[in-house]
């Protein structure tokens, strides 16, 4: 095998992304990654909407292919694949990034992967460092909160997921109950900083369950109550630390659990324990899940932060890495709201 250079496309949500990876001997560089992204479009409404996401993928996604080949110095002629993600997601710009993939497919007659957006997560922390297969991934993002067992592309096993909202929804909606602007992970963590997280006592669910599930609504109840009787800002803050507390024990109680049982099957062998995903951002998640690992005996590896949100260069590794096993798609693949992995 000679490697794959492959253009990845990323529509499925609020950006509009494109990058060009290349894999050689099982490792991974990014030749180039562009993320454009639609906030301010969708700040007003507090939340992403999926006619002006759309809209906005078709309008920019030309410039930003444009972009990406130029920062890679290449042209469509040195490519050997397209990946696009073709689900989950919001269905209208999901179809406007596959769409284009198909299209340079067919101009270019090069191998089209329609990609699993899940899944590019799950490699994404392999844009990083060089991290075997398998491993253990708490796969945690504004959609998405779940433990899988890793083997490669194509071969995940899930272990559990949330039973209600995904940890960055959860994120989400207590910092919209806090007054904070969309998006609103990133804004609880800065308003957090300081806080004093035992201020105020949270529910702690599922604790001690036997399962690898996740649930996060009685939290976001429980806040929202809080939220409605503060009067100051360092109440606000410090209610921001304690949301912030409790989502990370969590996500480190639930994955211990899931480490337990990993270590139980794989004996002998090189325990990795992988968080990815848009809230694998966070500091305080990164800190709870870096001392589980640790006692767990689990190496822990978490993407760059540029690539634990969305972005194409997880797409196009993910394309790369199908493509190396000979997994190619149609062109009739089908864009897919709904797709588990
Ligand atoms: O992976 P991602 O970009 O998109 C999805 O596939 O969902 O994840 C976005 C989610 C949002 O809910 C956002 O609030 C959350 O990740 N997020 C964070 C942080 N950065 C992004 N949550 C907590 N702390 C952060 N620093
Ligand atoms: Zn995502």
């Amino acid at each position: 095998l000679h490697g794959q250079t492959v253009l990845g496309l990323e529509t499925s949500c609020d950006e509009t992304a494109a990058a060009v990876v290349r894999l050689e001997d099982g490792r991974a560089q990014v030749l180039s990654s562009v993320v454009g992204s639609q906030v301010a479009q969708h700040a007003p409404f507090g939340g992403v909407v999926p006619e002006i996401a759309a809209r906005a993928h078709v309008e920019s996604i030309d410039a930003i292919v444009e972009r990406a080949l130029a920062e890679a110095g290449l042209g469509y002629g040195d490519l050997t694949g397209v990946a696009a993600t073709a689900g989950p997601g919001l269905v209208g710009g999901v179809m406007v990034g596959l769409s284009f993939g198909k299209a340079v497919a067919l101009a270019r007659s090069l191998p089209l992967v329609a990609v699993n957006h899940l899944e590019g997560h799950a490699v994404s922390a392999r844009l990083g460092a060089d991290i075997p297969y398998p491993f253990l991934l708490l796969l945690v993002s504004g959609g998405h909160c779940q433990l899988l067992e890793v083997a490669g592309v194509g071969a995940c096993r899930r272990l559990g997921s949330t039973i209600d909202d995904a940890a960055g929804e959860a994120f989400d909606k207590i910092a919209k109950t806090l007054g904070l602007p969309y998006p609103g992970g990133p804004a609880l963590e800065t308003l957090a900083e300081g806080g004093d997280a035992a201020r105020f006592v949270l529910p702690r669910m599922l604790l001690g369950r036997k399962d690898c599930d996740f649930s996060f609504s009685g939290l976001k109840t429980a806040a929202a109550r809080i939220a409605e009787g503060l009067n100051t800002d360092a109440e606000r803050r410090d209610l921001a630390a304690a949301v912030q507390a409790a989502i990370a024990g969590q996500l480190a109680e639930r994955s211990d659990r899931a480490m337990k049982g990993y270590a139980q099957g794989h004996l002998g062998r090189g325990l990795r324990f992988v968080v990815a995903g848009g809230v694998a951002a966070n500091r305080t998640v990164r800190a709870r899940l870096t001392e589980t690992a640790q006692a767990r005996g689990f190496s822990f590896h978490a993407p760059p932060l540029a690539y634990c949100t969305d972005n194409a260069a997880m797409i196009a590794l993910a394309g790369a890495e199908r493509l190396a096993l000979g997994l190619a798609d149609g062109l009739d693949a089908v864009a897919r709201p709904r797709w588990p992995l």
